[in-house]
């Protein structure tokens, strides 16, 4: 006959040594279950005689209740270090800052800013969105654009051409987005009121020049548009863009093939530090080319001269990104830094407009 008392110590010690309560089923089972080692002590007790069953019965019972008492007992211990371990692993600091999603992380590069700045304030104004692209023909890049064959006008821009095709013509990399005036021009009937935001090109690297580098062009065309639009729409388009109630322009004489006559404006500023201010001072800040479009580019382009005429004009949006945020160095807008760029950078859900404000 099984010692009880044994037994008794085998099976307390299971117990006590099961270490999660899977183990504890089973040392249960082994002990309780139908086939465990108390039930197959109980199921002597028919054959005893009445005595026996009397004093035995009585201890296989106790040991009955002792182990289920124990295995109770350590299920309960075995259960709550279950739920601290959990606790402890799934413990949220809700003190931690929040994690940025990434659409909050992403950033709108300046260039790329500007440019959507420069289309909410044209827009108010009635312009539309004018394209064309980077490779053009000569034609459409010098000749219709009245700049004469071996004029040195055409060296002046450093142009990258493309080896000549099978027609013999060199295409080229656009020098300026005049080119798109003419696409225009050929493409819609007066009257006509864009701006053309977009990429050009010439051989030429510096601190204040890159070989890629951005501008937007303007053009109105219709019968009666005159300098003195062209005055209003920079004052109005200056003012917008730097966020300024007034500034002063000074119109200076200049030459551009496809303009009659042509001006170069400067802006108003105060120059302090190294810091630039639009709106005061008695500084002067070249920013951009214009004039009335010449007679031959109306012609070339299909128009009469003797009814229509207009404005057109040419700005650089890197040098305007740079007057506006600051930034010195215009090789660093396209070294692709994202330190760079996220200090720079513009949140790409704060999309300028003129009623909520342009850069935020
Ligand atoms: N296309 C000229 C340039 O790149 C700028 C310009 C445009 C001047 C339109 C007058 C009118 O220098």
């Amino acid at each position: 006959m099984t010692d009880i008392a044994e037994l008794e110590t085998e099976t307390l010690a299971a117990i006590a040594a099961a270490a999660d309560e899977a183990a504890l089923e089973a040392v249960r089972v082994g002990a309780l279950g139908k086939k465990g080692s108390i039930s197959a002590l109980l199921a002597t007790l028919g054959k005893m005689s009445p005595e026996d069953r009397k004093t035995e019965g009585a201890k296989i019972n106790a040991l009955k209740d002792k182990a289920q008492e124990a295995v109770a007992a350590r299920r309960d211990v075995l259960q709550a270090e279950a739920l601290e371990k959990r606790l402890s692993a799934e413990t949220v600091d809700v003190t931690l800052p929040v994690q940025e999603s990434g659409q909050e992380l992403g950033r709108i590069h300046p260039i790329s800013q500007v440019m959507d700045e420069l289309t909410a304030i044209f827009a108010d104004m009635g312009f539309s969105v004018a394209e064309g692209p980077d490779i053009e023909s000569d034609d459409y890049n010098f000749t219709k654009l009245n700049f004469p064959e071996g004029h040195p006008a055409r060296e002046m821009h450093d142009t990258f051409f493309f080896p000549p095709g099978a027609d013999g013509k060199r295409k080229l990399l656009r020098t300026h987005t005049s080119p798109v005036q003419v696409r225009t021009m050929l493409s819609k009937a007066p009257p006509i009121r864009v701006i053309c935001p977009g990429r050009t090109y010439r051989c030429d690297s510096d601190q204040t020049h890159t070989p890629m580098f951005h501008q937007v062009e303007g053009l109105v065309i219709d019968e009666t548009t005159h300098m003195g639009h062209l005055k209003w729409v920079l004052e109005e388009f200056l003012k917008a863009f730097f966020e300024v109630k007034s500034v002063k322009m000074r119109f200076r004489p200049s030459f551009f093939p496809f303009t009659e006559p042509s001006a170069e404006v400067d802006v108003q500023c105060r120059r302090k530090d190294g810091d630039i201010r639009f709106g005061e001072g008695e500084d002067w800040m070249e920013i951009l080319g214009c004039g009335m479009v010449h007679p031959n580019v109306l012609r070339n382009c299909g128009l009469d001269p003797d009814k229509y005429q207009g404005f057109a004009f040419g700005v650089g949006i890197d040098r305007l990104a740079m007057l506006k945020y600051g930034m010195s160095d215009l090789r660093a807008f396209f070294e692709a830094d994202a330190r760079w760029l996220t200090h720079y950078g513009f949140r790409p859900l704060d999309f300028p407009t003129l009623a909520g404000g342009l850069s935020g």
